[in-house]
């Protein structure tokens, strides 16, 4: 569904070649949010929002939805997409806190969406990316998924799977580079935002930020990515993650 409206702000995306489309996968607290802030971006001539309730519906789960979501793009020059889909907890599962809490069926489900889901979307929507001029893909990753950079343990599937994912966002961005040397293919970490997803963790003393806050702040990481940084894991601060 097309999300066009009229409300301009201050140009902070003139690396990107005016024209083109912005899309958004997945209308949770950071992807409704990324598509309201892009709204307000003149650099694109229009911001499309996918997710299980628009039409055409996309789950990440189902090839044939994102199929028939590309094509619904049509030729559209598409110069950014946003993966904003996730999962870490619902339909009864809970993150792991130790081992003898796994089970096949939660680390399934977790992948899924979390690593396969992303890795359909960039088999389709990289080939789409226009081949000359920046352009950017970036799929929210987290920071648990740092393998380096996980000192408490616990959340086994979810950590895994990003751990996969961001695997997946390097291999495809040496692939991208072959036939589009200018666009850039990433992970971000959002940082803990105030979203259905974190709320049963988002406890005193940590820094929950509003989904408004971290769409803005995404959005500058993404405005001065070049290709130098594809197949990099960045914070909402633009700082590199540790694999
Ligand atoms: N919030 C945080 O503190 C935080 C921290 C680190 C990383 N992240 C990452 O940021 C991303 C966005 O999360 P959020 O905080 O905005 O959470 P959210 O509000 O729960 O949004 C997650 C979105 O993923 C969608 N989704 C789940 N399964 C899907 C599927 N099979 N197909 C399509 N869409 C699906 C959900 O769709 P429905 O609306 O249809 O259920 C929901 O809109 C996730 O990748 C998450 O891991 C978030």
């Amino acid at each position: 569904m097309s999300c066009r409206g009229n409300v301009f702000n201050m140009a902070n995306f003139l690396a990107f070649p005016a024209g083109g489309v912005a899309v958004v996968v997945g209308s949770g607290g950071i992807g409704g949010a990324l598509v309201e802030a892009l709204l307000a971006e003149p650099a694109f001539a229009d911001v499309v929002s996918f997710s299980r309730s628009s039409a055409p519906k996309l789950d990440v789960t189902s090839e044939a939805s994102i199929e028939a979501a590309v094509k619904f793009l049509g030729e559209a020059e598409i110069r950014l997409v946003i993966d904003a889909t996730g999962f870490l907890h619902g339909d009864g599962l809970m993150p792991e806190k130790a081992l003898r809490e796994i089970s096949a069926a939660h680390m399934a489900a977790s992948f899924a969406v979390n690593a396969i889901g992303p890795a359909l979307l960039m088999k389709h929507l990289l080939v789409r990316l226009p081949r000359a001029g920046k352009a950017v893909f970036a799929t929210l990753s987290a920071r648990v998924g740092s393998i380096g950079d996980n000192h408490v343990g616990g959340w086994y599937s979810y950590r895994a799977a990003k751990a996969a994912l961001n695997q997946l966002v390097r291999t495809a961005a040496i692939e991208l580079r072959r036939s589009r040397p200018e666009a850039v293919c990433v992970a971000l970490h959002p940082g803990t935002v105030a979203t259905r997803l974190s709320a049963p963790f988002a406890k005193a003393g940590l820094n929950v930020r509003p989904p408004a806050e971290a769409a803005d702040d995404l959005l500058r990481v993404i405005a001065g990515l070049g290709a130098a940084q594809s197949g990099g894991f960045f914070d909402y601060k633009g700082e590199e993650i540790p694999w």
